[in-house]
């Protein structure tokens, strides 16, 4: 029988203890769950509610199952229910009656809640350690390509000429803001609920200000009501996952079309790719396309959660224990695709003569003369149908907009020559888009000291 058993008369089926039970998902919390409980017990011990003794043997007993459960030693089963009795039944067996004082002034409700917060704040800052190195190797990617011009696209149409280094830093932008949002989530989550109980707070004398200081939280939670039914953060950080997952897909995605056969901008590595089981010719970017088919997953755990809570009343309700399995799944999914992500592009190869043969194409330096016509006094409305001409008479010529003649220019307007034009070569188009936020280069060199600044604080 359950330690809860004394009012029952009957053992649950069978099937109802494998539906009912969490453990074999929530004990990878055993940790946490140790942590909360000797923070609890110590708490009772300093309020005068156990004695120091049974403290100390409290103590004792759930380091020796700490111990056992991480020298694999413990084998837990659905008799266990949940981890939070999967550990305090062992305890009772272990050090006998005096184990069966640690509940007091608690209740799973609030338990659960503790070591998932627990769990998540560390997890919290694994991943913005996994982010960290991302970002630092797009940082050396775009210092090695800050001059290196590429093609900007809109439409997926030639728009303009763009360095490489730029194209790197706008995915800088993405995953330093998704650091942002998960230090923001850590911050709002950091409350500990430990002592809110079953619902109601307790008549015992409990100091919730100690447990939460013993377990590094910056408070204990203001209501108890909330404190067991709250899982904003949870939802909060499958949002900041979800988020993330998604600036990886796009990425994923370009790295698919960069790699095709058409545009072979880059070469992954062979170490990154697999073959195929019937074509020997094959090799694929099955991570980059992993990466963007696990987005969905995410995507998917957070609507579980969003659509689990809509409908809960207060306080505690059982479809709650539905909240671990999609927060495990997103934790391990976001970490290992920036893992196996920034071990792609740390060895992927930029293939710039690939690259540079699709810099004539398109009338990527269209606008950049329309803008050399409108500093030259051109209406810029009028400059852009002036350049639109012009690119009509290069179709028709078969040749790029620096090619066009002086007689070529003045049969578009007379006001035209290849004087008034200027230099309107791609290299020196991409180096004047100094603008704050440009591609230039030099632009680029500040957004990237920039960044490494930012990198260097978080530190
Ligand atoms: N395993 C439960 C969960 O994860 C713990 C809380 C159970 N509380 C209860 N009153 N049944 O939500």
């Amino acid at each position: 029988m359950a330690l809860w058993g004394g009012r029952f008369k009957k053992d649950m089926d069978e099937i109802v203890k494998e539906f009912n039970a969490s453990i074999l998902f929530d004990k990878r919390m055993f940790n946490d769950d140790i942590d909360g409980s000797i923070a609890h017990v110590t708490m009772l011990a300093a309020q005068g509610i156990v004695t120091d003794e049974e403290c100390g043997r409290i103590i004792g007993g759930l380091e020796k199952i700490r111990s056992d459960i991480a020298k694999g030693r413990v084998a837990f089963t659905v008799e266990d229910e949940d981890i939070h009795m999967g550990i305090e039944s062992r305890l009772i067996a272990e050090i006998g009656d005096t184990g069966k004082k640690l509940h007091t002034a608690r209740s799973r409700n609030d338990q659960c809640q503790v070591d998932a917060r627990l769990y998540l704040k560390n997890e919290i800052l694994a991943i913005i350690d996994e982010l960290v190195r991302f970002e630092q190797i797009i940082l050396e990617k775009a210092e090695k390509y800050a001059s290196s011009i590429t093609v900007g696209f809109t439409h997926i149409q030639h728009a303009q000429p763009i360095t490489l280094g730029f194209v790197f830093m706008a995915y800088f932008q993405m995953f330093r803001r998704d650091i942002d949002r998960l230090q923001d989530t850590y911050r709002r989550m950091d409350f500990c609920p430990l002592g809110s109980c079953a619902l109601a707070g307790t008549t015992l004398p409990i100091d919730r200000q100690k447990t939460s200081d013993l377990l590094g939280f910056a408070a204990p939670t203001e209501n108890a009501m909330d404190s067991v039914s709250d899982r904003d953060y949870i939802l909060e950080f499958l949002s900041d996952a979800s988020i993330s997952m998604m600036h990886l897909s796009r990425w994923a995605e370009e790295f698919v079309w960069w790699n095709s056969s058409e545009f072979a901008y880059i070469a992954i590595d062979d170490s990154y790719c697999t073959g195929s089981s019937i074509m020997p010719q094959k090799k694929n970017p099955d991570m980059a396309e992993l990466i963007r088919g696990k987005c969905g997953r995410v995507y998917g755990d957070l609507m579980q959660l969003l659509t689990m809570m809509k409908g809960t009343p207060l306080a505690y309700n059982k479809d709650f224990q539905e909240d671990k399995e999609g927060l495990f799944d997103a934790v391990d999914t976001w970490k290992i695709c920036l893992q196996i992500f920034s071990g792609m592009l740390e060895k992927t190869e930029f293939r710039m003569d690939r690259i540079g043969e699709q810099l004539d194409k398109g009338f990527l330096n269209a606008t950049d003369v329309a803008e050399h016509l409108a500093v030259e006094g051109i209406p810029f409305r009028e400059a852009h149908n002036i350049v639109g001409r012009m690119v009509k008479a290069c179709e028709d010529k078969g040749c790029m907009l620096e090619e066009l003649t002086d007689a070529d220019l003045e049969a578009i307007d007379e006001r035209l020559s290849k004087d008034l034009l200027g230099d309107i070569s791609i290299r020196a188009c991409v180096e004047a888009r100094n603008s704050f936020g440009g591609t230039a280069p030099t632009e680029v060199m500040r957004q990237i000291e920039a960044g490494r600044k930012w990198l260097e604080e978080l530190k």
